[in-house]
């Protein structure tokens, strides 16, 4: 067959199966999701999955059996099996830079190549932290140091820090602070309080060229430098990255230099020793448990059929909620104050993974791929933004996450909690109506003909989807299950749209503009702007000569 044929083939299946598809999602944009409740007692237990302390009620969505098996067969038909064995045996499945994403072999003891030099690298980190922990390793004036300060941005930035937050309840041995921004207020911040005797600098960089990084990390040491007086301040600089020498031309000694690999992705690192100011703020043990949790959570990935399977379920919601009913965003609304830094975590992990408009082999997708990823902790956000997904005129599904009891919770405020999570979920699916509204109106003492006229703004139309995901507690063990979840859940999608889930090549060109403007910022007149840029730097310029 050539490659016209082949290609016309590939686009009229394409079509076909949408068509099955777009069938059934015009045969449940109209259903009710009470009704399909009343008419099926066993819903909530039918559309219910668990794993690795899991669980994921997917009853509220507007979905049923027939609709979830034509979105199964599509799967199928991206050998969706297949694509994960690839993904978990360590096949280069990020295609345009040729090589693995084995985020996976950093939990799991395969593929055994690379799970080995997780190992060793992670018997190190094991060996630092503590040496770190019984002040065998100190700073310039030999004070133990009782603070880490992460200076990363993006994937060296994120996971640690979101995870810090998440277990914020655990014992800390070390206090910890993240600096991502080149913007100086972020560092200084970070410094104000800090003593330098006894503050551990985490440089995290896989490539160690991120500019924002190597700026920070140069104030740091300025700052450091001013305070010791010439003391040797060596150990108070780590570095992560899978350029070493990078990190060996900046200052940082051999030994406190922990290396990562070109086959994990940054936003997938916080599993590698990117994550160390984990291990120093919580332990080694706490750092094991979360990798505990998520190889659990691969296992079960990698071995569960397709039905039953967490990540291909909730990525294939995603699917049918974005390509099929035109949703453009996803909510992510945890109710625990420590996981309300997941939404930009998830933001980096489905942004930057599955923001791509080319399919695998170039060639223009089919439909939407990665929708807005956004959200805030409840119950913060109900007296925000939940009025628009009430009453709003966007279709905006939500991932609500609840753990279910949280011992480090004063009296009072967990039952609270969990009831105003599930509230959310059920109001969501009911809505109110017009009758309902009116009565309202009626009880409050206004007129018929008043009511009539108000009733209206008060109806919610409802059949608004949403997944519960439960846990018993936030553990280590649970957190690292949830996030592996979700990075299954975008690589499931990125098989479904043919996209490469591993690149992030639409970063690059503002990094390459960024160093000409700053050339042109600083006199180079050999660079020539729109007129709008050029004008900024005009006044940018003007400023500086006052
Ligand atoms: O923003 C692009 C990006 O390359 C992310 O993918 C990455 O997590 C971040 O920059 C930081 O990169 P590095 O760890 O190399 O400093």
């Amino acid at each position: 067959m050539n490659e016209c044929h082949e290609e016309s083939d590939r686009a009229s299946s394409r079509l076909t199966e949408q068509g099955a598809i777009a069938r059934e999602a015009g045969r449940l944009r109209t259903a009710s999701l009470e009704q399909l409740f009343e008419a099926d007692p066993e819903r909530a237990t039918r559309f219910t999955f668990s794993a690795a302390g899991i669980t994921l009620d997917m009853s509220k969505n507007l979905i049923d059996a027939q609709a979830l098996r034509q979105l199964m067969d599509l799967a199928s038909r991206r050998q969706m099996a297949e694509r994960i064995r690839e993904l978990i045996a360590g096949a280069p499945v990020n295609n345009t830079e040729g090589r693995a994403a084995a985020h996976t072999a950093l939990r799991l003891s395969e593929p055994v190549e690379f799970a080995a030099m997780a190992r060793s690298v992670s018997e190190r980190i094991d060996d630092y932290v503590r040496r770190v922990h019984s002040g065998n390793r100190c700073g310039y004036s030999g004070r133990p140091f009782t603070r880490v300060v992460n200076i990363g941005i993006g994937g060296s930035d994120l996971g640690p820090k979101m995870v810090a937050s998440a277990l914020q309840a655990h014992t800390a041995h070390l206090d910890t602070r993240f600096v991502s921004n080149v913007d100086g207020a972020d560092i200084a911040t970070a410094l104000a309080d800090s003593d330098p005797e006894t503050t551990l600098f985490v440089l995290a960089s896989k490539t160690f060229t991120t500019q924002e990084t190597l700026r920070n990390a140069q104030t740091a040491r300025s700052w450091l430098r001013g305070a010791a007086g010439g003391r040797d301040i060596d150990s108070h600089f780590v570095a992560v990255t899978a350029a070493p020498e990078r990190a060996g031309e900046f200052g940082v000694a051999p030994d406190q230099v922990f290396p990562m690999w070109d086959w994990v992705g940054g936003r997938y690192s916080f599993w590698s020793a990117i994550g160390i100011s984990i291990a120093l703020r919580f332990g080694c043990e706490a750092f094991a448990d979360l990798r505990a949790g998520a190889a659990e959570m691969d296992r079960h990935f990698a071995d569960t059929p397709l039905e039953r399977n967490l990540p291909v379920l909730m990525g294939l919601l995603g699917v049918w909620y974005g390509n099929f009913f035109g949703a453009q965003t996803q909510a992510i609304i945890p109710y625990a104050h420590n996981l309300r830094l997941l939404p930009s975590y998830l933001q980096q992990l489905e942004m930057e993974s599955n923001g791509k408009s080319v399919t695998r082999d170039g060639k223009p997708v089919a439909g939407a791929t990665a929708p807005v990823i956004w959200g805030d902790a409840g119950t913060n956000g109900q007296h925000s933004f939940h009025q628009l997904l009430h009453q709003g005129t966007h279709l905006i599904p939500v991932d609500f996450i609840l753990p279910l009891t949280n011992p480090a919770s004063p009296e009072g405020h967990q039952p609270l909690l969990v009831a105003n999570c599930l509230a959310q979920s059920r109001s969501l699916m009911t809505g109110k109506d017009l009758a309902q509204a009116k009565r309202e109106f009626i009880d409050s003492g206004c007129s018929d003909a008043e009511a009539q006229a108000l009733a209206p703004a008060k109806v919610m139309p409802g059949n608004r989807p949403s997944n519960l995901l439960m846990m018993d507690r936030l553990t280590p063990k649970t957190l690292g299950a949830l996030i592996a979840l979700y990075e299954h859940k975008v690589y499931v999608q990125s098989v479904i749209w043919d996209i490469n889930a591993f690149d992030q090549w639409g970063v690059e060109l503002g990094k390459q503009l960024c160093g000409d403007v700053l050339a042109a910022m600083s006199g180079d007149e050999t660079a020539v702007f729109d007129t709008s840029t050029n004008t900024a730097i005009t006044q940018y310029r003007a400023l500086q000569s006052q």
